[in-house]
């Protein structure tokens, strides 16, 4: 299958489809993405379900809702989970299929049965062993960062670290070279942007260029080791799908990598960010944490919880159904707002603060829910631990630069900023 838009669905009920909140709702502007909290309070209390015209999706804000839609696959599909929010220009989707990207859907927008076989295989070969293999090295590489940080007494902590670190742990999963981060890096930035942005066709047609070459490292890569399959993740699923290509097929496992390669860093390199902008902005919970490190687990949860670096995720209905008393069409497109479901007060006492010891912070939706959650929770968990621990251990007088504007990437479901200037002298 080829990279495709969606076609226009519109609710045809009369009603002026620009009214109430769809009006405040600007995903890809200031001051939403400055702080999206404020609009997503009033969504909940006023239009907790509404059409917006200009993006021809339904939102849906509730924490309840939320989670009934991701456990009720057959009714919501996955399907269009990274088609392009904004219609991709005909020039763009030529020059992609010229250039022989070749996507299948197989994991975050597959459906069952295909989702359900896929699944099976990738979850089995995502050992608990394999992510605490990782430890040490995750360890070490905040480690080496901080080293090369510390004596200059301030940094931009993204640029310095967070940028890197994650997607160099996933290259250890992945057993792809050191030397390669970079292009990766701006390669899933392209993707980025294509996929949940709101580009120029100028602009999509400079960002899908990167897409094409990304496309065919993923490909090589995994059909490179089809074999002599390494002791790794991705040998682990060749594995599979050389003794049984009816279970797995190496295409399909193509497209694993080549969704590991976006979901494995883009967000635990803005989660990383995003939980010490709220640590520093609020010290007396960054002074809390480096008195208690035992916290620190529930701590990452709740960080999830208030300030999540996926704050939106799709589903498309197979079938009429009512949301919160709300009539949407088969075939609607539904925008689920996992950062206003995290901040729903029916679900989470005072939602606005963040309570490092709250008891049902894990409930967070920021990694899904259902057949879908994420594959990659316990190692973005297990990064986020420790990034914390090591850093509260070694620059407990850490504090934010201030003051210091923040930019957001202008897109519907990622959020981390760009930049955070820390000091510690
Ligand atoms: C803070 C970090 C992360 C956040 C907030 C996050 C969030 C999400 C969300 C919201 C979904 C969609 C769930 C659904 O549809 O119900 C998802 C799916 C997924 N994530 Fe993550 N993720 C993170 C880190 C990672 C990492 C580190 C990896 C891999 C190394 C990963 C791999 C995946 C995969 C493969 C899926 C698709 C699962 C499926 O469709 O069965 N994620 N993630």
């Amino acid at each position: 299958m080829l990279i495709q838009n969606e076609a226009k669905t519109e609710p045809g009920d009369g009603r002026c489809p620009m009214s109430g909140v769809a009006a405040q709702f600007t995903p890809f502007d200031p001051p939403y993405l400055d702080d999206p909290y404020p609009f997503w309070a009033r969504a909940r209390t006023e239009e907790p379900v509404f059409y917006h015209p200009g993006l021809d999706y339904w939102i849906v804000t509730c924490y309840d809702d939320v989670k009934a839609v991701f456990a009720d696959p057959a009714s919501y599909s996955a399907s269009i989970a990274q088609t392009p929010i904004t219609p991709l220009a005909p020039e763009v989707l030529a020059m992609l299929q010229q250039g022989g990207v070749k996507t299948r859907q197989v994991m975050s927008n597959a459906d069952p049965p295909v989702h359900t076989r896929v699944r099976k295989f990738t979850w089995q070969a995502f050992t608990p062993k394999r992510v605490a293999q990782l430890e040490p090295d995750i360890r070490r590489l905040v480690r080496r960062y901080l080293d090369a940080m510390e004596p200059a007494g301030e940094a931009d902590i993204v640029r310095d670290m967070f940028y890197e670190l994650p997607v160099l742990v996933l290259f250890l999963f992945l057993g792809l070279p050191e030397e390669d981060v970079g292009k990766v890096k701006v390669w899933s930035r392209n993707r980025l942007l294509l996929t949940w942005g709101n580009l120029t066709p100028e602009r999509q047609l400079a960002e899908a260029r990167g897409l094409i070459d990304y496309w065919h490292y993923t490909r090589q890569h995994v059909e490179g080791l089809v074999g002599d399959p390494p002791d790794n993740y991705v040998g682990d699923l060749l594995r599979v799908a050389n003794a049984n290509p009816q279970d797995l097929e190496v295409e399909e496992v193509v497209n694993v990598v080549y969704g590991l390669l976006i979901a494995g860093h883009e967000t635990t390199t803005s989660m990383s960010a995003n939980a010490l902008s709220v640590l520093l902005g609020k010290p007396h919970l960054w002074d809390r944490l480096c008195r208690e490190p035992a916290l620190i687990p529930n701590a990452v949860d709740e960080l999830l919880r208030y300030d999540s670096s996926v704050i939106t995720w799709r589903r498309k209905t197979t079938r009429p159904v009512e949301i919160a008393g709300v009539a949407i069409p088969e075939g609607a497109k539904l925008l689920l707002s996992l950062c206003s479901g995290n901040r729903d007060p029916k679900q989470f006492a005072d939602p606005d603060e963040v309570d490092l010891a709250r008891d049902n912070a894990k409930t967070h939706l920021s990694f899904g829910f259902g057949i879908h959650y994420c594959l990659g929770a316990p190692l973005a968990r297990l990064e986020l631990k420790i990034i914390l621990e090591e850093l509260t251990q070694r620059l407990p007088a850490l504090r934010l630069v201030e003051p210091q504007p923040r930019a957001f990437p202008p897109n519907t479901s990622f959020r981390g900023p760009a930049a955070l200037r820390v000091r510690w002298r």
